[in-house]
């Protein structure tokens, strides 16, 4: 039925339509269901204590401050304390590099304000976060995909992508949403030469990159970057735009990531942060540097490790016992996400429906899929449920996969 607003939104609104797999996954969210679909962190790792004694302290010292408008790039004790540990880790940088957003979904947004003008073409992995596609979806973006295997995006296909004159480049090298997927170091370095050779910044997205189970640890674009333009003088100005969240280190709730990208660009997206919300919240950063200030991030991260990497292990423990043999699934080695591949032509929002009548749920692939195709896939959550959950999770999906294959016609062992 047609309202009396339906003519007045704006043309961008267009397509940001309700889709099937959402309208399904509002059924996720009932308790009775196992939920894989959420991409949550699990709240038993929320530093609790931690949090209730910067709290005091914040109001007991900084109460003033803390409490009242802040300036827009952030409070500087906390973006001093990113630049240093960015240059100890990872790339040289002052705190003229670094703004604070009020998650790293608000930086997807504002990139998307600065950069996008309607009908621009951006060269994302396939598949590909979806919470990048939703933002820069009302800025009129095309997406040219590029395919990916286990170690990141096929750089091979990376070069005639690039002839089409891209924006940017949108890349998640460690422990890929949604796909579990790590770009090999051969290949970081590959993208940094053609981004370079073509002209074409790179958004490189890193929530994860702390969250490794295993295997060493590889230098994030903007340091390869860096040190391939021998740009090492203490302030970057590179050809890359680096996002970090503390989302998935302390709490999302706390709506608290980081830019790191060359001041000038720096600039420009505290222009666009100041007329969206003048700042992120003053009292978040406050409570959030209390907590971080003395190392005790370093420590905590090993409690996340250790959580998730026995939660990864259960599910594909899991997987190998009761999912049928025609499945395939990828083997993440950090991050919260794996990815499942059933044979073609089996439709996974058809599993997901019949999923949910056993009471277990996950996302279909086709939705990280900006020009169609992988229907045939789906994304799970590994780092929200316990280990008991994840087993009678998994053993549900096990039945349910096994049920809808036969009914397409596959002989299942
Ligand atoms: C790849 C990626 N980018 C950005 C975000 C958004 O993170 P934040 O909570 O900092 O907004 C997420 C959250 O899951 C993510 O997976």
């Amino acid at each position: 039925m047609q309202t009396p607003w339906e003519y007045r939104y704006a043309h961008r609104i267009g397509k940001m339509g309700s889709s099937v797999i959402r309208e399904l996954l509002k059924y996720a969210e009932q308790p009775e269901i196992i939920s894989f679909a959420g991409g949550m962190p699990a709240p038993e790792v929320f530093p609790v204590k931690e949090f209730h004694e910067a709290c005091n302290v914040v109001l007991a010292e900084h109460a003033a401050q803390a409490l009242q408008y802040g300036p827009t790039e952030g409070h500087r004790p906390l973006r001093e304390m990113i630049a240093r540990h960015a240059s100890r880790y990872m790339v040289e940088v002052a705190p003229d590099n670094i703004l604070i957003t009020s998650g790293s979904q608000q930086a997807l947004d504002f990139i998307g304000r600065l950069f996008i003008n309607r009908g621009d073409y951006i060269v994302v992995e396939s598949p590909t976060y979806l919470g990048a596609l939703q933002a820069w979806n009302a800025y009129g973006a095309q997406y040219i995909p590029v395919p990916m295997d286990e170690d990141g995006m096929l750089v091979d296909q990376l070069e005639e992508a690039l002839r089409k004159g891209p924006k940017f480049i949108y890349v998640l090298p460690n422990f890929q949403n949604p796909s579990g997927g790590t770009l090999s170091l051969a290949r970081r370095q590959q993208v940094i030469e053609l981004a370079d050779k073509y002209g074409v910044p790179i958004i490189e997205d890193d929530p994860y990159g702390k969250l490794r189970y295993e295997g060493e640890h590889l230098p994030s674009l903007v340091m390869l970057d860096s040190q391939y333009r021998n740009d090492n003088h203490g302030t970057y100005s590179g050809n890359v735009i680096y996002l970090s969240t503390f989302s998935k280190l302390l709490a999302p709730g706390l709506r608290l990531a980081w830019v790191i990208a060359p001041p000038e660009v720096i600039r420009r997206l505290i222009m666009t942060k100041q007329a969206a919300d003048l700042h992120t919240s003053s009292f978040n950063q406050y409570v959030a540097y209390e907590v971080a200030k003395g190392g005790f991030l370093d420590e905590h991260v090993k409690v996340i490790r250790s959580t998730y990497k026995e939660r990864r292990d259960v599910m594909l423990e899991m997987m190998e016992e009761v999912f049928p043999s025609e499945m395939r699934w990828t083997h993440p080695q950090g991050g919260m996400f794996l990815w499942g591949m059933m044979p073609e032509g089996v439709d996974a929002t058809e599993v997901l429906k019949t999923a949910l009548e056993r009471k277990v749920a996950f996302v279909p692939g086709a939705s990280f899929h900006p020009n169609g195709g992988g229907e045939n896939t789906m994304r799970l959550n590994f780092s929200y449920c316990a280990p008991d959950t994840i087993r009678e999770g998994i053993s549900r999906l096990g039945l349910t996969l096994k049920e809808v294959l036969r009914k397409n016609g596959h002989k299942v062992t």
